[in-house]
């Protein structure tokens, strides 16, 4: 009995882990592990672990932190055996972080010619990070876009791959080098990696070249039996500006609604979804009722908002049209109070719709 409970216990809590994956650089990869990690952990009180596997260090970056002032890193885990515990830091509530920086760059030098010590170079980092799993809901890993020994270890200690897209010829055309990949290491060393889907990044809605890249996309994608992530990270200087000037991901220092929380919010919800669908533990009658109910209060919910917004539209228009009978209709007191009153009423009408 003690042993059942022990074992739910320890099951329930056994984080899932994503790479975040694709060869080209600067397609948004550090962007992604960032931000939708600021909002699981932020909105969801989700726990989870970055593990940052590339040189550049990156991520340590986003969060004001310099990499080259960590004195042990994933290369000490992955080379040395060093317990990840040693080297996590906390990078906010709820984000740990285990750091890179350029010690990586010599992984390869460092384990190739040492085989016989690294037997199982591709499995460094599944062999030693050991019990890491079950203290978060969710470990990131954000890869490097070369080195394909850094590459091999992270898809091989991966459960699920999210690949960011950016819709231009470029990334098209590279995308068949990355299905390649993960395809290798699903035949040969990891065969239940699955790919979570493909997320299109730094969208710019009113260029057309990406509404139709995104369309053919979707077509190729489907074929291929990959899913395109519904929400779309559109393109915002908001990204740069808030990790130059905020030191932080743009999810945490947004204050208010933009399209770029938005987005993220509707990922964080989409990836959510997607997870527990794709989790062993996903109770299929409950939980599609649940979202299925969720959806009819969302629809519901925005019904009315649309019904407010367009009757203070015609209240708003009418009492424009009156104004402009008042005011044409030289002076007099009750001119005046009733010329007041519009204007107050108009200018609530204004505050509401802001
Ligand atoms: N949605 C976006 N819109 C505009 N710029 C973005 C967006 N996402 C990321 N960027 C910027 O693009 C550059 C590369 O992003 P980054 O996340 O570092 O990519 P990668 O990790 O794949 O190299 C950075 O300067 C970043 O601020
Ligand atoms: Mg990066």
């Amino acid at each position: 009995m003690c042993l059942l409970k022990f074992i739910n216990e320890e099951s329930a809590n056994i984080a899932e882990i994503y790479s975040i994956f694709t060869h080209r650089g600067g397609s948004g990869k550090t962007s992604l592990v960032t931000n939708l990690a600021s909002i699981l952990a932020h909105k969801y009180k989700k726990k989870i672990l970055i593990i940052d596997a590339d040189p550049k260090g990156n991520i340590s970056m986003a969060f004001d932190k310099i990499p080259e002032n960590f004195e042990d890193t994933i290369y000490d885990v992955m080379v040395r055996g060093i317990d990840p515990k040693e080297v996590i830091v906390s990078l906010h509530q709820n984000i740990d972080l285990i750091p890179s920086n350029g010690d990586m760059d010599f992984l390869e030098f460092d384990i190739f010619p040492r085989l016989k010590v690294y037997s199982r170079p591709y499995h460094l980092l599944k062999d030693n990070m050991r019990s890491i799993k079950n203290k978060y809901d969710y470990v990131f890993i954000d890869t490097p876009s070369s080195s394909i020994l850094t590459i091999a270890n992270c898809l091989i200690y991966s459960d699920k791959v999210i690949i960011p897209f950016v819709p231009d010829i470029f990334d098209v055309a590279g995308f068949s080098q990355v299905t390649k990949t993960i395809k290798e290491i699903q035949n040969t060393h990891n065969p239940k990696l699955k790919i979570s889907g493909i997320l299109a990044m730094k969208v710019e809605k009113a260029t057309n070249i990406h509404k139709e890249i995104l369309k053919e996309a979707q077509i190729f994608f489907s074929q291929s039996n990959i899913q395109l992530y519904e929400t779309r990270i559109p393109k915002t200087i908001l990204f740069a500006k808030s990790v130059s000037y905020n030191k932080s991901p743009a999810i945490l220092t947004s204050k208010a609604k933009n399209k770029l929380v938005n987005s993220y919010d509707n990922l964080a919800n989409e990836f959510l979804l997607k997870d527990k669908i794709t989790r062993k533990k996903f109770d299929y009658k409950t939980d599609i009722l649940e979202l299925y109910k969720k959806k009819e209060e969302n629809k519901q919910k925005n019904k009315v908002e649309n019904t407010h917004k367009r009757m203070t539209f015609l209240i708003r228009k009418e009492l424009k049209k009156r104004l402009d009978i008042i005011s044409k209709n030289k002076h007099g007191f009750k001119t005046f109070i009733l010329n007041q009153a519009i204007e107050e009423i108009l200018d609530k009408t204004e505050r509401n719709d802001d």
